[in-house]
């Protein structure tokens, strides 16, 4: 059975897209669980000026899609407030103030408070800085939720974090980033700490290669305003991919904490090996999407609100090297780009030739599928680990690890109330990696690109092909 958390959730922008595609259905399944259960009260803030009825109804709607138990989404949707809120208005976090304050009496919450920044990034500074000089704070615990982008480059991410850190401690500051809510990211964690021989094939003896792949096979729908101040580097490398190749390439932690796992991830992003420009020339590759073969797709640069003329990517591929005795020399390839032909997420871990030592067959690839979600799965060249003949990498048995799979939202708001801070990207980490690209995008931003340069549906430009060929590897997934 699980144990009762209680909190005051105040969810910035709670009238938005994340709050009710994400945030309630996630806190609606920890209601069914009992996680959240007597002791919560939710106030959605946002400029329109809702009731409490309105915004309930709106909830509720959120949850029509997974649930058809009308009693409970009623009884769940009681524990919701709406109090109409502008950012920038100093009287409006003092009348917040005060409902927080009752509802931390009506539902007896022990004062904790979860501040979630569902609103544009621009808001985050100022938002955070009003709970400070309001006295927004309790004595209870005070989370900060915030979601991605954290800045563009180093340099607003750092101003960003300063502007936080007045109000919030980097203790409680919780950087969503989602693909570590994922199910299959998790469990490469627990299974290299479980399971020692995976452990140690890990590193440069036995790894000819590491690739990371995030397609989509959507365009950029109607996020084309966002895209066009973000691109595929910014939206996707600087934060998921990088925060994937954390979690392969870290050296064994002492133990399964958030300080000893954070530790070694440290070292992970310490170790990126310095780009120059040339570098940046020779191992990345950028693109964007032309319509499909049929032009039944349209052009990136024909949706709306992207520029005709927008040189924005979205597609990148490259290759990342780390200076550390476990990886030298081994490249960790990485992908992602919109309009390709499928929607899958994956780690493709290729062995070399040594690998033999360990039992395992020439040319062995394991590959953990991340999504779609209902394929997550470890595969052995292509089949099912269970099926597989490489018994020498024993992965655990299906009933004890694939029995639950939650939805990265809901794992990531249990982890927050438990004051968790494992699956959670840490200052030290995201700066870094936010110097790493920054040197990617000013080389970009140097020199314009022959866009388009892939059809929607393929796998991008050749260029992300030859990538590899030039090492004499080859991308495992390859349509
Ligand atoms: N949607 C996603 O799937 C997704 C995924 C990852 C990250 N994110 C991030 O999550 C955040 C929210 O995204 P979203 O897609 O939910 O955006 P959205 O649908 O545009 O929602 C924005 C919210 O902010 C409120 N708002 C706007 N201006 C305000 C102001 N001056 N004062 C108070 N409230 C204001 C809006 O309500 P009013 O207009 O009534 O004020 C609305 O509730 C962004 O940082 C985004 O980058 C979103």
């Amino acid at each position: 059975m699980a144990t009762e958390k209680s909190a005051v959730f105040i969810i910035f922008g709670g009238s938005g897209d994340l709050a009710h595609r994400k945030l309630y259905p996630a806190m609606y399944s920890l209601y069914k669980t009992g996680v959240l259960k007597d002791h919560f009260a939710v106030i959605g803030t946002a400029r329109r000026p809702w009731s409490d009825d309105y915004y309930r109804s709106t909830v509720i709607d959120s949850l029509k899609d997974f649930d058809n138990d009308e009693k409970a989404m009623e009884d769940f949707s009681k524990h919701f407030f709406y109090q109409s809120h502008d950012v920038n208005d100093s009287d409006h976090y003092i009348a917040l103030k005060k409902l927080a304050s009752k509802l931390d009496d009506q539902f007896d919450t022990g004062h904790n408070r979860v501040y979630y920044m569902a609103i544009a990034p621009r808001f985050f500074g100022t938002v955070a800085e009003h709970i400070n000089s309001e006295g927004l704070k309790t004595d209870g615990y005070n989370r900060l939720v915030i979601e991605k982008p954290f800045g563009r480059s180093y340099d607003s991410a750092l101003e960003l974090n300063n502007s936080l850190t007045k109000t919030f401690s980097e203790s409680e500051i919780y950087r969503m980033d989602h693909y570590l809510g994922k199910y299959m990211v998790q469990q490469l964690t627990q299974i290299r700490l479980k399971n020692k021989q995976f452990e140690k094939s890990l590193n440069k003896k036995y790894i000819s290669n590491i690739q990371v792949t995030l397609s989509e096979s959507l365009g950029v729908e109607d996020r084309g305003g966002y895209y066009e101040t973000a691109g595929v580097l910014r939206d996707m490398v600087q934060n998921h991919i990088m925060q994937i190749i954390g979690a392969v390439a870290m050296d064994e932690p002492a133990k399964l904490d958030s300080e000893s796992i954070h530790e070694v991830k440290r070292d992970v992003f310490d170790s990126l090996q310095d780009l120059t420009p040339e570098e940046v020339d020779q191992n990345f590759v950028r693109g964007q999407y032309d319509e499909d073969i049929t032009g039944s797709k349209k052009a990136y640069r024909d949706e709306d609100n992207v520029d005709p003329k927008s040189n924005i990517e979205t597609f990148v591929a490259g290759k990342i090297l780390l200076d550390s005795e476990r990886w030298e020399n081994v490249p960790f390839y990485v992908r992602s780009g919109k309009r390709m032909p499928a929607k899958s997420s994956r780690i493709d871990i290729v062995y070399n030739d040594s690998a033999t030592e360990l039992g395992l067959n020439p040319n062995t690839t394991v590959t953990f599928l991340i999504e779609p979600e209902n394929g997550s799965s470890i595969l052995v060249n292509g089949i099912d680990y269970q099926e597989s003949n490489q018994s020498l990498i024993k992965f655990p048995e299906k009933p004890n690890y694939f029995d639950h799979e939650r939805e990265a939202y809901e794992s990531l708001m249990i982890d927050i109330l438990d004051g968790n801070k494992i699956h959670f990207t840490l200052w030290d980490e995201l700066q870094n990696a936010w110097k790493y690209v920054d040197v990617i995008r000013n080389q970009w931003d140097n020199e314009t690109p022959d866009f388009p340069n892939y059809m929607s549906n393929t796998m991008g430009p050749d260029a992300a092909s030859e990538l590899l060929e030039r090492d004499g590897n080859s991308w495992t997934w390859d349509d």
